[in-house]
């Protein structure tokens, strides 16, 4: 099977390819509803996107939307979009849906003032203040969307901006920013960029979402007699740790057909039903690398033997729901032994799981991962709002029902 093209990796060909001199050639985008408010936005700004082209209007060829920037329900639209328009020499506001409206924002207001922009939160409304300037900022929370927004901001900015993570995040904006010409500096979970005269058009074949991948990896581990190949996804080592513990689980996951597409790295998994697992642990130091996967490994969690426990993690409660809440709730309705904390949950296993009816909250992650759950368990689940599947993965239950 093949999943959606990665959704941070299209958001920002979308934004970037919109700086550059020139049309981009961008293949395999995301065609959820996430990135589709990102084209929506892009468009309000006047570039010209086509299915698998967009037009580059160069650094200073954006011009300000006739009304409200719509984010609908991605933060990474906004937050992202938040480090690009504050380096316009005119105001926009962003909002989104009531999801996104109650989301924190004052994480990307805080540097971007700090960079000279105006930048004010609720609502958001940013730029009219140029020239930025360029900062060292240390992030306090570790959050690929707030670098991304800062680095973002920094084409725009005289001299250097420098962002300091407590621990790397995801890293396509800098690998973007790289293969486009831009000086990016890495040293550590330093990164550095210069203010940019000009960017060079992409000619980009987005890899598969391995967040999305991580659907179909714990439940081909998990059901009887699975084996199933997802061809092309993304493995970047900053998205992909969290195969790496799984492995250490005792997961039978193959990666074959290493390859390297413009600078993201590619790869075949293969993932078999697995037995003798051990429980899972994550901590401070790996939560933020494996975010977007956490909820479907606490659904696996509920199948290994022992306690396993996912800590580190308090910045679940401000997604797109309250991750933390919405699975305690809706795997306990299963049957499944788990207590939430403030950082994550403790799961005790294993369990069987019995269908019954849950609650979505409205997140698509949340939606999916109980779709995971509902296949080991006994009876039918139902999934309220499971629609909401739409926001990064269109396709899930049509390539789930031909999966069994
Ligand atoms: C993303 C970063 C993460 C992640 C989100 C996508 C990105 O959010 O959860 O799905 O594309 O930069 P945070 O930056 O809030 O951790």
């Amino acid at each position: 099977m093949r999943v959606p093209g990665d959704k941070s990796i299209s958001h920002r060909a979308l934004i970037l390819g919109s700086l550059a001199d020139g049309w981009s050639r961008i293949r395999g985008l995301s065609n959820g509803a996430d990135v589709q408010s990102t084209a929506a936005c892009m468009r309000a700004l006047d570039v010209e996107i086509e299915a698998s082209a967009v037009r580059g209007m160069g650094l200073d060829g954006l011009r300000k939307a006739p009304g409200v920037l719509d984010c609908g329900n991605s933060g990474t639209t906004m937050r992202l979009l938040a480090g690009l328009l504050a380096g316009q020499d005119f105001v926009s506001e962003l909002s989104g849906d009531e999801s996104l409206t109650r989301r924190p924002m004052d994480r990307v207001v805080t540097p971007l003032r700090e960079m000279g922009a105006n930048a004010d939160w609720p609502p958001l409304r940013v730029g009219g203040r140029v020239p930025l300037h360029g900062i060292e900022y240390t992030t306090p929370i570790a959050s690929a969307q707030v670098k991304s927004a800062v680095l973002i901001a920094g084409l725009f900015a005289e001299g250097t901006t420098t962002v300091i993570e407590p621990v790397g995040t995801r890293d396509h904006t800098e690998l973007m920013l790289g293969s486009m010409g831009v000086k990016v500096r890495v040293q550590g979970t330093r990164v550095a960029i210069e203010k940019a005269d000009r960017l060079q058009p992409l000619d980009l074949e987005v890899p598969g979402d391995i967040s999305a991948a991580s659907f179909w990896l714990v439940a081909g581990a998990l059901v009887p007699d699975s084996r199933i190949r997802i061809l092309g996804s993304g493995v970047n080592p900053t998205r992909a740790a969290f195969v790496e513990v799984l492995r250490r689980c005792g997961f039978n996951i193959e990666t074959t057909q290493e390859r390297l597409i413009a600078w993201e790295p590619v790869a075949d998994l293969e993932v078999r039903s697995s037995t003798d697992l051990q429980p899972l642990k994550v901590t401070g130091a790996t939560a933020a690398e494996m975010i977007d996967e956490l909820l479907v490994m606490a659904v696996a969690a509920t199948q290994l033997r022992g306690e396993s426990v996912i800590a580190g993690a308090r910045e679940l409660h401000v997604k797109e729901s309250d991750r933390i809440a919405g699975m305690a709730e809706g795997l306990a309705a299963m049957g499944a032994d788990i207590t939430a904390m403030d950082d994550g949950w403790i799961i005790k296993g294993p369990s069987r799981l019995e269908g019954t009816r849950v609650q979505s909250q409205g997140d698509h992650r949340v939606a999916m991962a109980l779709a995971v759950a509902g296949l080991l368990a006994g009876g039918a689940t139902e999934i309220e709002d499971a629609e909401c599947v739409a926001i990064s993965y269109p396709g899930f239950f049509d390539q789930l029902e031909s999966l069994c």
